[in-house]
């Protein structure tokens, strides 16, 4: 069996150990996301993971595992901050690639409320921020806490260092707020100021971020919060939880109510009446994406009506009605022209691709990922040749294949550590099995 293997041909022996696998591979990226704040799983990697689990589980639902991730959101709170627990949880999205899918959401939601074609059903579409969300607690119109996501249940108590963010209220503007209400929003960092971060964090000599979002999150999860007050971040209001009485009637209405008490909302937020414009709507806003100055990965679209929104509910991890209509990950094709080492603080060598810059979806890019030597091998790729490569809108590009031979030599892995000499190898496990990863040994 290979991870290529479709679904439907599966076996059940084969599913078993293929959801185990899956289960290993989301909670090590979950880990890696929400703990390290640095993510070893593009995101168009980590869906496909999820979307695989979910194809099996339904298939197999007899092999549903007690730690499957369709139950699970995101990871358990870090050491260091008070546990603070949601009073709703807060949810994640099902994902939409396509326009197809797109149109079997807005059929499903028809279904579900009994509506026929001639009936209405308008929906909201807003950008989705590339950013880590948060929860505001609001007490008689006062900030009381601000937490994480964490595991959706349970997240972290950063209050103190939210209330450093200019975007953030810490009393509720006007007068017409329920008595206690949760604000839920992203909390993300613009293209500059991210620029600017780590070209402090590079001249002081510190690690620089792989992207805004980790440079967000790696802010507001600051035990010290001078280092959160000395870092430009932003926030959008966009949903709420467990409000004390009814405050608005449709999603719009609530977003404008919540800019009314002071916060800021997205400016490109729009209404739909029908799957056409909403489709319309998002590729408006995939055309601005590269000039907004903030990443975005796709368009969330959203029942307007709140009392539908009550009747359709959640299922599992995510709300019926709504979805992430994600953007695809963009491509360029660019010169290879070295392959560096880089050395990881556990002496892992990492073969970095050095390109000849090119812009892809608005960011120009310069170095790719390949990984390990395997990979190398597996896109026979050598320095010289033309390649294509993609960002997936978050992490580090990758190389996904050469498109055009330059005829340079075959490249191949050092067997000794660039950085101090000592010999590097792949260490041998218990299987026999030599490891994909190269580690120093000095
Ligand atoms: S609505 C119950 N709207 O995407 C649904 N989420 O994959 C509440 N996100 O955890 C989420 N922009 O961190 C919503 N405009 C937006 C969003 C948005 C970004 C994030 C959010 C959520 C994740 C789900």
């Amino acid at each position: 069996m290979s991870e290529a293997t479709p679904v439907e041909n599966l076996t059940p022996d084969e599913a078993a150990a293929e959801l185990a696998r899956l289960a290993a591979l989301i909670a090590e990226a979950d880990a890696a996301y929400y703990q390290e704040d640095a993510p070893v799983l593009t995101d168009a990697e980590y869906d496909a993971a999820r979307q695989r689990n979910l194809a099996i589980e339904a298939r197999f639902p007899e092999l549903k595992r007690e730690d499957s991730p369709s139950d699970r959101v995101g990871a358990v709170a870090q050491d260091g901050f008070a546990k603070a627990t949601h009073a709703a949880p807060m949810l994640s999205l099902d994902n939409a690639f396509s326009d197809e899918d797109v149109t079997e959401f807005a059929g499903r939601i028809r279904r579900f409320l009994g509506l026929d074609e001639s009936e209405p059903l308008e929906l909201t579409a807003e950008p989705k921020i590339d950013g880590l969300s948060l929860s505001l607690t609001y007490e008689k119109g006062k900030l009381k806490r601000a937490a994480t996501r964490g595991n959706g249940l349970v997240g972290e108590d950063v209050t103190a260092n939210a209330l450093t963010l200019n975007d953030i209220p810490t009393k509720l503007a006007g007068k017409d707020w329920p008595d206690f209400i949760e604000i839920r929003g992203e909390v993300y960092m613009s293209h500059a100021d991210f620029a600017a971060l780590n070209a402090r964090e590079d001249q002081a000599g510190r690690k620089t971020f792989a992207n805004p979002r980790n440079a967000a999150a790696g802010s507001l999860r600051q035990l010290d919060t001078e280092i959160t007050k000395s870092r430009p971040l932003n926030f959008f209001a966009y949903a709420w939880a467990a409000e004390s009485a009814p405050f608005a009637e449709t999603q719009s209405e609530a977003v404008a109510k919540f800019a009314e008490w002071g916060f800021q909302t997205n400016p490109l937020m729009a209404t739909a009446a029908t799957v056409d414009d909403l489709i319309a709507t998002y590729r408006n806003i995939e055309q601005q994406r590269a000039t907004l100055g903030y990443d975005i990965d796709g368009v969330v679209y959203k029942v307007n009506r709140l009392d539908w929104q009550q009747r359709l509910g959640f299922v599992s991890r995510a709300p019926r009605w709504a979805i992430a209509h994600k953007f695809p990950a963009e491509k360029a094709t660019t010169t290879l022209e070295e392959i560096d080492i880089q050395v990881g603080r556990t002496g892992s060598l990492t073969p970095v691709a050095r390109l000849a810059p090119v812009t892809v979806g608005g960011v120009v890019v310069s170095n790719a990922t390949l990984h390990n030597e395997d990979e190398i091998e597996r896109l026979g790729v050598k320095p010289g040749d033309t390649v294509e490569i993609q960002r997936a809108g978050d992490v580090i590009p990758q190389v996904l294949r050469v498109v055009q031979d330059g005829g340079g030599k075959v490249w191949h892995m050092p067997d000794t550590c660039p950085v101090c000499g000592s010999a590097a190898v792949r260490e041998i496990d218990d299987k026999g099995e030599a490891d994909v990863r190269r580690r120093c040994t000095g």
